[in-house]
Parts: C-alpha cells; structure tokens; sequence
C-alpha cells in the first residue's frame, strides 16, 4: 500500500481525529420540531442544527423539567445555540461538539416556554429508563 493511502486509509477510520456529524432540522415544514428527535453521537462528535423556519433555539435543559430550558442550557457539557430567526430569508446553522455520553436533553427558549410545550425536544443519548418519549411528555406537561 503506498503511503499515501494509507494515511488516508488511517484517517477514514479514526473517530477521535474526526467525529461524526448529525443533522438536526429545526423547525422543518414549520412545525415546532427537531429532527430527528433522538440521536446518539459519540465524543467528538457534532451536532449541526439548521434552522429552517420561524425563530427557535436549541438549548439543553432538564429531564424532569424542561420547560423554559434556561439561557445558556444546562450543564455540566450543556449549550445554547441562542435565538436563530429563519425568518428574514436565511437558515442559519449552528455546530456543536459533544463531550461526554450522558443524556442531554434539548428544547427550545422561544416564548416563555410555549415551543417547548409543544413538546419540541430532542434527546441526546437517552437511556432505557430516560427516554425521549418520556422527555416530550414532561415538556408537555410542564
Ligand atoms: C428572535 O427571538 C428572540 C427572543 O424572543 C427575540 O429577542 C429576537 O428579536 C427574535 N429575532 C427576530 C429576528 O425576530
């Protein structure tokens, strides 16, 4: 094998170096939605959130209380992407890295909280016992 393709070979196959992206949509056919709704991203990975309507944030918060998720989302490893309008032509994108495995849970700060009432979530690395059916149905109820 020449040297060059082994480089490239080694390259192709280290997931430190170079993670994964996921594409999450934000807001597609205007709907107050991620998706997909649930992900499973490695450290080092990224998450690209596009934003395709309306004016929507992806912000972690809590499973248990997830509504409004606070400015700057919680940690520890959390974020906040902050407002992005795709109201005025453009669909702007945000890219975070991911840091650990633990469960993330992710809405959006629009309004007070009545986007994520909605039940607007998105898991990130859920478990057996924290799901993301059950994550959207707390956000609903809170
Ligand atoms: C987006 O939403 C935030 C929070 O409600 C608001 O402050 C901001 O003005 C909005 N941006 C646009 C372009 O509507």
């Amino acid at each position: 094998m020449q040297l060059t393709s082994f480089v490239a070979a080694a390259l192709a196959f280290c997931p430190v170096v170079f993670g994964a992206n996921f594409l999450v949509m934000v807001g597609a056919n205007n709907g107050f939605t991620f998706t997909p709704n649930e992900i499973h991203p490695n450290v080092g990975d990224t998450v690209t959130f596009q934003f395709l309507t309306r004016n929507h944030s992806a912000t972690t918060t809590t499973f248990t209380s997830p509504c409004p998720p606070p400015p700057g989302g919680v940690g520890p490893n959390g974020f906040d992407t902050g407002f992005q309008p795709a109201t005025t032509g453009s669909t702007p994108s945000v890219t975070v890295t991911i840091q650990d495995t633990q469960p993330h849970w992710v809405s959006c700060m629009q309004a007070a909280g009545a986007h994520c009432r909605t039940g607007m979530t998105l898991a990130i690395n859920p478990t057996a016992q924290m799901t993301e059916a059950q994550f959207m149905a707390n956000a609903i109820a809170s």
